[in-house]
């Protein structure tokens, strides 16, 4: 095949970034290496802000999000089993949309097959070569075990946090810039009616919980863990003491319990890639950066990426277009350029340059929010009272004061571009 851009990952970031490429006359092909029922089926987080679901109508994918996604206009953060709301719509005059990722997956890749957008999903010996030539490309082997090659102008890697084409930028180019930290979250699923109108984020002597939603009849929920637990050492009742117990005992919002259906311990890092273009090679979304899971920014960030990048991507290929119609009108032959293609080294193209400290200057704003509000919420291991009485002052800090408050909701609900 030979596109304009191909992409290298099928997940939210990738697909939007083919169905925006497409409605702007560029011709984008996919590969992805999981099958589309294993990423259908994959929790991931549930808050879109207010630019991600724009994207998601403007894309006119036929996206659920508005019909099938609940508005929330604020959220409750909780410490020690006192509860205070931070109400969006009233500080910064935006709410967010809890619709699953899963969901947002389904309308993405439903639309791109659709319209007959090319993807080819569990593939594998995938290989990506030449981002430092004219002539980049991907050689995969196909679900039917066929050898095949994707030659494009372009290369996006939107190929997850495990990236593949990140590593393809030389490392005396790229910075990984890198924190961890000493807890991960337990994830559930339960089937019982909702516990709160709003998500509840809570903090503790005995550590953090999330109450977030699904529907009716299912809710989400997380509770800080050690990053080796096993899931199947805590029975149900075990957890939903334990989940009480964070927002507290007898005064607390009582929690609706209900048969947990999955569950999952999942990991806690923070990582960014700089550039996040090299050559003829971009990446986006967890490819190029991961944030902790609290106050849900992966996906969103992700969009932003792509909001950066299409126009960028647009600029590089109407370039190459016009430099293409020039050298064809002088005597050179296409055979010959397309040696000499594959053999040049080329620069990175002045837009990809442009979207990388574009993108980045928001990623590290979400790095930021995400870490800040991962410490305000969480306990560390090794906590003094001094630790959880000093934080508990921060959370006062910022939940009595209108700022503090317009602080969060600003960060949470997403800043404009
Ligand atoms: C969900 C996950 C998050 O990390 C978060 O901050 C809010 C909601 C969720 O899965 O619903």
């Amino acid at each position: 095949t030979r596109v304009d851009v191909g992409i290298v990952g099928g997940g939210p970031a990738g697909l939007m970034t083919a169905l925006l490429l497409k409605r702007r006359g560029i011709s984008a092909a996919v590969i992805e290496s999981r099958s589309e029922e294993t990423i259908r089926h994959t929790q991931r987080a549930g808050i879109l802000e207010a630019p991600t679901v724009n994207m998601l109508v403007e894309a006119e994918v036929d996206s659920r999000v508005l019909t099938h996604g609940h508005e929330h206009e604020g959220t409750v953060l909780s410490f020690d089993g006192i509860q205070r709301r931070i109400d969006f719509q009233a500080l910064v005059g935006r709410s967010v949309w809890l619709y699953p990722q899963n969901e947002v997956f389904h309308d993405l890749a439903t639309a791109w097959q659709r319209e007959s957008g090319e993807i080819h999903w569990s593939v594998t010996e995938t290989a990506v070569e030449g981002i430092e030539t004219a002539a980049p490309r991907i050689s995969f082997t196909d679900a039917q075990g066929r050898a095949r090659r994707i030659e494009a102008d372009l290369i996006i890697g939107t190929d997850g946090s495990r990236s593949m084409c990140r590593k393809l930028i030389p490392e005396d180019i790229r910075t990984d810039h890198f924190t961890s930290y000493p807890f991960a979250w337990f994830g559930i699923l339960c089937e019982a009616p909702p516990t709160a109108p709003e998500l509840i984020y809570a903090n503790s002597e005995i550590g953090f919980a999330l109450i977030s939603q699904r529907n009716e009849t299912v809710q989400r929920m997380y509770f800080q863990c050690d990053p080796d637990t096993d899931p199947e050492a805590w029975s149900e009742e075990a957890i939903f003491d334990h989940i009480q117990q964070v927002l507290g005992a007898e005064d607390g919002v009582q929690l609706k319990r209900g048969p947990i259906i999955e569950k999952t311990v999942l990991p806690f890092r923070s990582y960014v890639c700089d550039p996040l273009s090299h050559g003829r090679l971009a990446l986006a979304g967890d490819a190029g950066h991961t944030v902790p899971p609290t106050g849900a920014k992966g996906l969103n960030l992700a969009f932003s990426d792509v909001r950066a990048l299409v126009p960028r991507v647009e600029e590089f290929i109407t370039e190459l277009r016009t430099h293409a119609g020039v050298a064809d009108a002088s005597d050179e032959t296409a055979a010959s350029s397309d040696v000499a293609a594959t053999a040049v080294t080329v620069e990175t193209p002045e837009p990809l340059r442009r979207y990388s400290r574009t993108a980045l200057d928001r990623v590290w704003k979400a790095q930021n929010f995400s870490y800040w509000a991962t410490n305000l919420l969480h306990r560390q291991p090794e906590e003094t009272s001094f630790t959880h009485k000093r934080r508990r002052g921060e959370f006062d800090a910022i939940t009595d004061s209108v700022h503090g408050r317009a602080y969060f909701a600003d960060s949470y609900t997403g800043w404009s571009d």
